[in-house]
């Protein structure tokens, strides 16, 4: 099996190896809680099986459609915001050459709908001008207002460009079964469709046709990815790994110890994406009834030239998680200059991991004799087998860690809030009273 190892020793300085052992009641009830669905968030419990669940036919069928997207497209636009985006984001960067988006390698795939931003919007438009391309939007409510608006655009764009029928055909939706105003345009206009079960939530949905269908787009392999999924689930779910305990209960002790943020830390590049997957899923299970680690991520070496002197020696109520990839894919070595005006010539014939992993060796060190506890988790590559194993990992510790914290891992209420104000501020047909109150409010 792939490995993730979590190593806690750097975390123990903060919190005590008792401390930790004192918490194990709690975290075998948080798992038991998770495993026999009694807890707050049960109907969302649909991922703890679902790598299991996924029938191989399903990852046929896409498997189909994305060959048809990438034989018909040169572009494919993803539209979804927040769980409908994230996951497939994050694995297309982890996998992904950063450079090809200046070659010619097809499709490229592009973002919408997770910004209102105009120009944004305006350019994407622009660059997709006299291109084949096609569109997967994702809505699990179908109603969510930043994709429908991009959706209406692009639509609007291909049908005009490539003619009703062929647009008709390079479309692709992912909603609910049968709810909400995208299942009702699916249907009315014909296009293939997939479907996001009721009890998985967006943000756990990284596994489901919501990111398996634009990561197959992109030309990765979705079997690869479920298998490590399902080796993490086995493993998690028998006992026989107790990798995600470990994770969950440690955060909790150093939360409760006054380390109120989590720094999620890489060492690659390609993972960016991956910490923005990670902060949603954390950020919006976890923050509530004014509870929960704030999820924070940096890129190193990059931010320990920005938020390095920060983290150093700024306020004491930082740990940091740091994912450590064992190796890369390719080998370059730093080359001997006779004249070594740069003075490098100590790196010479050594890779450039190497130099990173001393980086990476040399903060970790710094950060705990300055007072950061550090979790360090380690994946062997960034492969597809990896990351599924990763991706099911960090939900199966963050459904224990919500519970352990005391809160609804799997609702987000709070997400509210702005809609109805911006609803009410749009003047949107049944919000009156609110549109009344909040201009009141701001005259
Ligand atoms: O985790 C969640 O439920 C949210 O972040 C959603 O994914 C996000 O709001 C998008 O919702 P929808 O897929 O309904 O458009």
């Amino acid at each position: 099996m792939n490995n993730i190892r979590v190593n806690i020793n750097d975390a123990l300085g903060a919190v005590s190896q008792n401390a930790i052992e004192a918490m194990a009641s709690e975290v075998r009830s948080s798992v038991n809680t998770l495993l026999e669905g009694t807890g707050a968030g049960n109907d969302f419990l649909g991922w703890v099986r679902l790598p299991e669940n996924t029938p191989d036919s399903l990852l046929d069928d896409i498997n189909a459609t994305a060959r048809r997207l990438r034989g018909e497209c040169d572009v494919v636009v993803v539209v979804g915001i927040g769980g409908s985006y994230l996951g497939a984001k994050a694995v297309i960067e982890a996998l992904g050459n950063p450079f090809s988006v200046y070659g010619d390698s097809k499709p490229q795939i592009v973002f919408a709908g997770h910004n209102i931003g105009e120009d944004y919007l305006y350019e994407l438009q622009k660059y997709l001008e006299g291109k084949n391309f096609g569109i997967i939007v994702i809505s699990k409510s179908g109603t969510t207002t930043e994709p429908a608006i991009a959706f209406r655009l692009l639509k609007a764009q291909l049908e005009a460009s490539a003619g009703r029928e062929t647009a008709a055909r390079r479309i692709v939706a992912i909603t609910d079964a049968k709810r909400g105003a995208l299942r009702t345009l699916a249907d009315e206009e014909g296009y293939t469709t997939y479907v996001i079960d009721d009890n998985v939530g967006g943000r756990f949905s990284v596994l489901t046709p919501v990111g398996l269908l634009p990561i197959a787009v992109a030309g990765y392999d979705i079997k690869a990815l479920l298998d490590g999924a399902r080796e993490r689930q086995k493993a998690i779910l028998s006992g026989a790994d107790k990798s995600a305990e470990v994770y969950a209960t440690t955060r909790n002790a150093l939360y409760r110890s006054g380390k109120k943020i989590e720094i999620l830390v890489n060492y690659n590049p390609r993972l960016h994406f991956f910490a923005e997957w990670w902060k949603q899923l954390y950020g919006e299970s976890e923050g509530k009834e004014h509870k929960g680690i704030f999820p924070a991520s940096v890129d190193f070496s990059t931010d320990l030239h920005s938020m390095g002197q920060w983290i150093q020696e700024g306020e004491r109520s930082i740990f940091e998680t740091v994912i450590s990839v064992a190796n890369v894919d390719h080998e370059v070595r730093i080359p001997s200059d006779e004249a070594n005006l740069d003075g490098l010539n100590f790196l010479a014939g050594k890779r450039v991991d190497e130099v990173n992993k001393m980086a990476e060796l040399g903060t970790r060190l710094a950060h705990v004799d300055g007072g950061v506890p550090n979790i360090l988790v380690t994946i062997d590559a960034l492969t597809e087998r990896t990351l599924g194993s990763l991706i099911y990992f960090f939900e199966a510790a963050c459904g224990i860690s919500g519970y352990m914290l005391g809160v609804n891992p799997f609702n987000q209420p709070g997400v509210e809030a702005y809609k109805r104000n911006m609803f009410a501020l749009l003047a949107k047909p049944g919000y009156e009273a609110e549109t009344a109150a909040i201009r009141e409010r701001i005259s």
